[in-house]
């Protein structure tokens, strides 16, 4: 089933050269980039799209990071797109996640991690509403 999911190329990926690697690899597996900005976003930003999280121990430095500089929001579309871009993205600890992924081959930190992935329908809906509205 075609579905979009909402993908962030946090500030660590900007600053390091990476966007083009990144999403080199997500174009190559097939998905379409339906949407797509570079921005800095501000704390209030950060706390709407991390709402689950604002309460979480690792939530502060996480804050400060993703508005530490530009990133890149996109929409992707495709054939079970969510999982198959979580697939692609790695476990969340670039330290343990597997050689082939994008964490795994890039990233060595569970905060600076390269990428955001939607984890549900339900997520992906109300993420792309954030960044996307109108969508
Ligand atoms: P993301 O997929 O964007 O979802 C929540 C983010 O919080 C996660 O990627 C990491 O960047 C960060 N994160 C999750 N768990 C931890 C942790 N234990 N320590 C530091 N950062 C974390």
């Amino acid at each position: 089933m075609s579905q979009r999911t909402l993908v962030l190329l946090k500030p660590d990926t900007v600053r390091r050269g990476l966007v083009g690697e990144v999403l080199r690899r997500f174009e190559a597996k097939g998905l379409r980039i339906v949407a797509m900005e570079h921005r800095t976003i501000d704390g209030a930003k950060a706390d709407e799209h991390y709402a689950e999280h604002v309460q979480r121990d690792f939530y502060p430095p996480l804050r400060d990071f993703v508005t530490s500089g530009p990133l890149v929001a996109l929409v992707l579309e495709g054939d079970e797109a969510i999982e198959v871009v979580r697939a692609l993205n790695g476990a969340t600890d670039g330290r343990k996640a597997a050689p082939g992924t994008i964490r795994g081959d890039l990233s060595l930190s569970n905060r600076e991690n390269l990428v955001h992935g939607s984890d549900s329908p339900e997520s992906a809906e109300r993420e792309i509403a954030i960044w996307f509205p109108g969508l």
